[in-house]
């Protein structure tokens, strides 16, 4: 990724970050079909779950993940190690039967919770749209 993109995504991402609750909770709303792959929220109101240890946890693992990803982005020689995390997320979610439908979905969904809560233009939403293209090509391929 370019130097200004890996700018625009830390920067926003920053800005979100600590949202953890939120940001899974705005994914669950939008794709509820997410949200019934988790044994532990499947078939509940988002309502009931969404204050539980066990949503927290998970909200801290997603957000976490992106926040290693960010991490690593515009330093050097941190390829392979990207290559490894995200293929190990890849192989795990395919052991789940997660599609990739589903995780377009997801893109979709944070994209939209990073618009609201960011200034945002083209170039931002083209950064954020190369970081997931990056990260969604290794996932895709373990998937
Ligand atoms: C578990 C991240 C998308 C369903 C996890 C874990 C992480 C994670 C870090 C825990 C470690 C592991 O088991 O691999 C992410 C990221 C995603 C993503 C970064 C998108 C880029 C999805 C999607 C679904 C999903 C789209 C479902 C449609 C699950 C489930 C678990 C899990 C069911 C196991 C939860 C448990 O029982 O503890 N995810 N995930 N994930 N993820 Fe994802």
């Amino acid at each position: 990724l370019p130097a200004n993109e890996v700018a625009a995504v830390k920067d926003t991402w920053n800005h979100i970050k600590h949202d953890e609750v939120a940001i899974l909770e705005a994914v669950f709303k939008a794709y509820p079909d997410i949200q019934a792959r988790f044994p532990k929220f499947a078939g509940k109101s988002l309502d009931s779950i969404k204050g539980s240890a066990d949503f927290a946890v998970h909200a801290s693992r997603i957000v976490s993940f992106f926040s290693e990803y960010i991490s690593f982005l515009g330093v050097e020689n941190t390829q392979p190690a990207i290559k490894t995390i995200l293929n190990e997320l890849g192989q795990s979610h395919r052991n789940r039967g997660v599609t990739k439908a589903q995780f377009e979905e997801f893109h979709q969904a944070l994209m939209s919770y990073l618009k609201s809560h960011n200034m945002w233009n083209a170039d931002v939403n083209h950064a954020w749209d190369d970081a997931f293209d990056k990260m969604y090509f290794v996932i895709f391929s373990a998937l």
